[in-house]
């Protein structure tokens, strides 16, 4: 084969491996409304007249004045509700003039002024799960070419009112509708939540090549309960899972719900460790202006979002289930780097964990340990026996350098070889955490 030939068809072979549109490389982060508001989309802060609008630019200003973005929370996505209930006269989508008097192509203008991004909504089916317009076969690149108009980053593609032959057209027909249009737009797929989220009925090879990222299962609510129910069906299927994940494709267990009724602080912490140790994308849905210092915090705790954030883009395991009622998650990280995450279903106390590196299957060597929620440091031997305590329904989350390699700069005193140090330069914290 000519060379000419060798790199056309393996750039057809990359071309088919991930969404070829060079986002969401690490998983995407922001903020998405609705968890908090479903379609009651501005009436917290404007209960006069519930225009919409004024609520994303309120996050908007939030995520850039009160350090979100820096931190890479970057997304400000509309959900459901925001259109008209009729399309225009050219048969696009439209906005509700009401509640968006100002339209998405100024919303996106705004964010982007902002050094943000705007997400939007749509359905593959007759209608969203709301009872708006929806996206039928015949309209997806109408649709695909509106949203690239209005300067749109990021599309969330439901799956209401759809059947599982037309989800099979439309999820593919979309993503190279998306494509078509030239504009970067990343792409959630739910398509996966409507087919019960497991082969053989879902394809997560496909998927990988069509979406950046997709919903798998149902939706986040405010609750403890609701959380848990979505690690148990994630870490039941991981075997499934963390193979499907990788940088621009991305499982997402939905929402981050910290700052809003349901969890306390030890569960908010709990939900945060999990979902960097799921890759999972984090969009949080709460109301940043209002939000409590404590899950603020949580929320922008600079470990769980650089171990979220891993360029590797490899998704964690869990890797014990003990009858104690803790849990052992671990993440392989770039650099030779791992995170841990102990966490609790006991319901009684503070629950004293004994273990050891080597139990969790490191291998020899000294080890630099960063805790996520302490900020405390220690250095641990992989056969240093240790005991975590891990608080009823949380966490305790380690960031674990890579292991000490001997260094060969040995040193001589007297005339005799003293021995080896370690070198601290290997298995120290990456900066990029303290
Ligand atoms: C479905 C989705 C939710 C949300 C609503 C909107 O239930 O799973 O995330 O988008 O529809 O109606």
């Amino acid at each position: 084969m000519h060379l000419a030939e060798l790199l056309f068809v393996s750039s057809l072979s990359v071309a088919t491996f991930a969404l070829d549109n060079g986002v969401m490389r690490v998983p995407p982060m922001g903020w998405l409304a609705w968890e908090r508001y479903r379609c009651d989309i501005d009436c917290d802060h404007d209960p006069k007249n519930c225009i919409s609008e004024n609520l994303f630019m309120e996050m908007a200003d939030r995520l850039s004045e009160d350090g979100w973005r820096e931190l890479g929370y970057v997304y400000v996505n509309i959900d459901d509700c925001w259109s008209s209930m009729k399309r225009d006269d050219n048969g696009r989508l439209q906005a509700d003039p009401k509640r968006f008097p100002g339209g998405i192509h100024k919303l996106a203008r705004y964010m982007h002024d902002r050094g943000l991004k705007l997400g939007i909504y749509g359905d593959m089916g007759t209608h969203t799960c709301g009872g708006y317009p929806g996206t039928t076969l015949d309209k997806i690149e109408l649709d695909a070419q509106t949203f690239a108009d209005w300067e749109v980053d990021m599309f969330k593609f439901d799956g209401c009112y759809s059947n599982a032959t037309e989800q099979e057209q439309g999820y593919p027909l979309m993503s190279k509708a998306l494509n078509a249009t030239g504009r970067p737009i990343g792409y959630s797929c739910s398509w996966p939540a409507y087919q019960g989220g497991l082969p053989p009925k879902v394809n997560y090879t496909q998927l990988g090549e069509i979406c950046n990222l997709w919903r798998n299962y149902g939706d986040i609510q405010d609750s403890w309960d609701s959380v848990l129910n979505i690690i148990n069906w994630f870490f039941e299927n991981q075997d499934v899972l963390v193979s499907a994940a990788g940088p621009g494709k991305w499982n997402d267990p939905d929402m981050l719900i910290a700052g809003n009724f349901g969890l306390s602080m030890e569960q908010s912490r709990s939900q945060m460790a999990i979902w960097a140790i799921m890759a999972a994308p984090l969009f949080m849905s709460n109301d940043l202006c209002t939000i409590n210092s404590g899950a603020r915090s949580i929320l922008q705790n600079k470990i769980a979002i650089g171990i979220n954030q891993d360029p590797m883009g490899i998704q964690g395991r869990r890797i014990l289930k003990e009858k104690s009622g803790i849990d052992v998650y671990w993440r392989p990280l770039s650099k030779n780097a791992s995170a841990l995450v102990f966490f609790s279903r006991r319901n009684d106390m503070p629950y004293r964990y004994q273990t050891s590196l080597s139990k969790l299957n490191y291998t020899t060597g000294s080890y630099q340990i960063y805790d996520a929620f302490t900020e405390k440091t220690m250095t641990l031997k992989d056969s240093t026996s240790f005991v975590v305590s891990v608080n009823p329904t949380g966490v305790v989350m380690w960031y674990v350098s890579a292991p000490a390699k001997r260094n060969i700069r040995q040193f001589y005193r007297g005339g005799r070889l003293q021995g080896s140090l370690f070198d601290d330069d290997e298995n120290a914290i990456s900066p990029v955490f303290l």
